[in-house]
């Protein structure tokens, strides 16, 4: 029963759409209207406003860290196991919201958080790979599939393997979230980040 409790609460926390709260509260429009429509810190950065970006790349990415931090102090005896499907389960949240007919968002940042969490050496690879992608090639869809692949290797990589499994269905969820970035990737249309859209 607690194990259904410690899904419902990761998934619950990964809901909260805080992309879309912040550019309202803060009189930026609605985001599901603004660029790519999608929810996550670079659509946010399309409406021009730098900070709330920030703050959404922060929130998002803190509820996949604060899913896996319950479920290793509420539930301790699940693990490892327990930690990562708390994490998984705000990744799919964020993704799949019960709050927006389940339209939500592409789940970088939220992945980015819950492999931090996780452990720190397969966090710190998936945010160099991402990072270091977008600097290179300016497109922020990019930088988070292939920082996203990179998780579940960095995972064997670096002795978690207990992680490997999760971490590499969550990266096949991510590129499946990003298949209309990919068609526009192959055309040579997705926007870069720092550029009007349309742009490419
Ligand atoms: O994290 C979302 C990003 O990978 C793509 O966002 O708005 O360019 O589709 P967007």
């Amino acid at each position: 029963m607690t194990i259904f409790l410690l899904i419902a609460a990761g998934y619950l926390l990964g809901s909260i759409p805080f992309g879309v709260l912040l550019t309202r509260a803060f009189g930026a429009g609605d985001l599901r209207q603004i660029g790519s429509g999608n929810i996550g810190a670079t659509n946010v950065l399309r409406t021009g406003r730098k900070s709330l970006a920030a703050a959404t790349l922060l929130l998002d990415a803190a509820k996949g860290a604060v899913a896996v931090l319950l479920a290793r102090y509420w539930l301790p005896e699940l693990g490892d196991h327990g930690a990562m499907i708390a994490g998984a389960a705000a990744v799919i949240g964020h993704c799949y919201p019960v709050w927006l007919n389940f339209r939500g968002g592409k789940g970088v940042a939220t992945m980015l958080g819950l492999a931090l969490a996780l452990a720190w050496p397969i966090g710190a690879v998936f945010m160099i790979i991402w990072l270091g992608t977008v600097l290179v090639t300016r497109i922020s869809s990019l930088g988070g599939m292939v920082g996203a692949v990179s998780a579940p290797v960095a995972a064997l990589a670096f002795g978690f393997a207990v992680y490997a499994v999760g971490l590499a269905g969550l990266a096949i969820i991510l590129l499946w979230r990003h298949r209309e970035n990919i068609a526009r990737l192959r055309a040579g249309t997705e926007p870069r980040v720092g550029r009007k859209r349309g742009a490419a």
